[in-house]
C-alpha cells in the first residue's frame, strides 16, 4: 500500500510512521516537518554489515554516506551501530566531530578540498582520507609532514563503468569531474608517486560509480575492473593495497514502479566476484568498504506538509500547493525525480485524484511531483511525502528565505526533535 515498510494506517485512519500518528506530528511539531524512523535507520545499517559478515566473513566495513542526510543525532546512531562514515566537507566532519563519532571509522571524501579541510581532516585524525587528484596528494603530503603525521589514504579511480542512472549522478564515467583515470595511465603514474610518499600511506582505492542503481552488474564491473588494478599495482610494483571501497548508489523505492534488489544479494554477488577475481589474479583478499548513503537514510524518511491553495483548471490540471517544496525537496527541479504521496489524515481512503503537489516558491517548477495518484486533498489536509530521508534535508535551501524545517525522529512509538526549525533570527543571523 505504501512505498516504504514503516508505513502503515491506524484506527482512526491516519498514516502512520514507526507507529507514531504523522497527523499528531505535525500538530506538535509544525509542518514542513522532517520525521526520520530511527528503526529503520538501525535496521538497513545492520542488513548491510551483516551481509559483510556473512558474504565477506567479515573483512569489511559500511561507511554511511552522510551527505545523504546528515545531522549529529545521525551520526550518534550510526556511531552505536558500529558502523563507519563517508564526509565529503569539513562541515559533515564537523558534525561528526561534535557527535562524538570514532574518527579511525571516517573516511573523507571530496573532488575539490580545500587545504583548510585537508588541515583540519589531519588534525582531528580520520581514519583515511579519499584523495581525487594529484594536486590534492601533494598538498596533503606537506599537510601531513607539518603536522608530524602519517595519513593513510585511498585514491579515487574512474573505473570507467557507465551505470544506468539519471546523468546528473554517474560517476564512474571517464568524463567526469572526480577521481584518477584508468585508461589514461593517470591513476597508475599517481599510486607510483603515493607509494614513495613518507607523510601519507595508500592504503586503498575507490569507486562509485553513481546512485539510484538498480543493477548489480555494473557493480561486479567495478569490482572487476579495480581488482585488476590492485593486481597491476602489486606486479609492477610491488606494493600490496590493502582496502578496496566499491562506494554506494544503491536504489531505493520511491515509487511502486521500483525494484531495487536486495542488499544482501548485492553483497552476495560482489563478494563472490571479489573472491574469485583475487583467486584468478593471485593477490590477497582486500579488506572491502561500503558507502551507502541513500539507501540507509531515503526509506527512513517522510515529509509531513500542510496543504494550502487548490486550483482545479479544467482539463489541465488540479494543483495542490503545500507549505514547501524545492527549499526542503529540490529533487523534482533537479531530476524530474518521482515520489509517492499521501493524504495523512485520509490515509485509509482511496486515492481517488491525480494532482500536481506544488511548492510555495516563486518558481513555476517548484513542484514535489506531477500526475501524483491521491486522496481527495483540502486547504487543511496533511501531505506526507514518501521516501524523502535522502537528499532531501541535505539538499534544503533558504530559496525565498524560507526556513528550514525542524526534523524528528520516531522510535518505538515516540518522538523527539533532532533538529530545531529554524527562526525567523536564523534567516538574518550573518546579516549585518
Ligand atoms: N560514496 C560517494 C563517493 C558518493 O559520491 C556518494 C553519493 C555515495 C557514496 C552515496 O551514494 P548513495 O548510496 O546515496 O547513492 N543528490 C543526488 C544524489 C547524489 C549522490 C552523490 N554521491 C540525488 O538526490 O539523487
Amino acid at each position: 500500500m505504501f512505498v516504504s515498510e514503516n508505513l502503515s494506517v491506524n484506527s482512526v485512519g491516519h498514516l502512520t510512521i514507526g507507529g507514531v500518528d504523522t497527523v499528531e506530528l505535525a500538530k506538535e511539531y509544525g509542518t514542513p516537518l522532517y520525521v526520520m524512523d530511527e528503526q529503520v535507520v538501525r535496521k538497513t545499517l545492520k542488513r548491510f554489515h551483516d551481509s559483510m559478515n556473512k558474504y565477506y566473513d567479515g573483512k569489511g566495513e559500511v561507511h554511511y554516506a552522510s551527505k545523504a542526510f546528515s545531522c549529529m543525532e545521525m551520526c550518534r546512531i550510526v556511531a552505536s551501530e558500529g558502523d563507519g562514515l563517508d564526509v565529503v566537507s569539513i562541515g559533515e566532519l564537523y558534525t561528526a566531530v561534535k557527535a562524538g563519532f570514532p574518527m579511525d571509522r571516517v573516511g573523507f571524501h571530496g573532488n575539490n578540498k580545500t587545504d583548510e579541510e585537508l588541515e583540519y581532516a589531519v588534525k582531528v585524525g580520520v581514519g583515511h582520507i579519499i584523495v581525487d587528484n594529484i594536486s590534492e596528494l601533494h598538498r596533503l603530503e606537506k599537510i601531513a609532514e607539518k603536522s608530524n603525521s602519517q595519513t593513510k589514504i585511498m585514491f579515487r579511480i574512474k573505473p570507467g563503468i557507465d551505470a544506468h542512472t539519471h546523468d546528473f549522478v554517474k560517476t564512474g564515467q571517464i568524463d567526469s569531474k572526480f577521481g584518477f583515470a584508468l585508461e589514461t595511465g593517470e591513476a597508475y603514474e599517481a599510486v607510483k608517486e603515493a607509494v614513495n610518499c613518507k607523510n601519507v600511506k595508500l592504503v586503498g582505492l575507490h569507486c562509485h560509480i553513481g546512485s539510484q542503481i538498480f543493477d548489480i552488474a555494473p557493480f561486479e564491473e567495478a569490482a572487476k575492473v579495480m581488482l585488476g588494478f590492485i593486481a597491476e599495482i602489486k606486479n609492477k610494483l610491488g606494493y600490496t593495497i590493502e582496502g578496496l571501497n566499491l562506494g554506494g548508489g544503491f536504489g531505493i523505492k520511491y515509487v511502486d514502479e521500483n525494484d531495487p534488489k536486495p542488499f544482501e544479494l548485492y553483497l552476495e554477488k560482489v563478494s563472490e566476484i571479489v573472491k574469485s577475481e583475487c583467486k584468478a589474479l593471485g593477490i590477497e583478499l582486500p579488506k572491502m568498504f561500503i558507502e551507502p548513503g541513500r539507501s540507509i537514510a531515503g526509506p527512513a524518511g517522510i515529509t509531513l506538509y500542510t496543504v494550502g491553495a487548490r486550483k482545479e483548471i479544467p482539463n489541465i490540471r488540479t494543483y495542490v500547493s503545500v507549505d514547501g517544496g524545492m527549499a526542503d525537496n529540490p529533487r523534482y527541479i533537479l531530476y524530474g525525480s518521482e515520489y509517492d504521496a499521501v493524504v495523512a489524515n485520509k490515509a485509509g481512503e482511496e486515492r481517488t485524484e491525480k494532482v500536481t503537489i506544488a511548492g510555495r516558491c516563486c518558481e513555476s517548477g517548484d513542484l514535489i511531483g506531477e500526475n501524483m495518484p491521491l486522496q481527495h486533498a483540502d486547504s487543511g489536509d496533511i501531505i506526507a511525502v514518501c521516501a524523502t530521508g535522502a537528499y532531501n534535508y541535505s539538499m534544503s535551501s533558504n530559496y525565498n528565505r524560507l526556513q528550514k524545517p525542524a526534523i524528528v525522529f520516531v522510535n518505538n512509538g515516540k518522538s523527539r526533535i533532532a533538529v530545531k526549525r529554524e527562526t525567523l533570527d536564523d534567516i538574518i543571523r550573518n546579516d549585518i
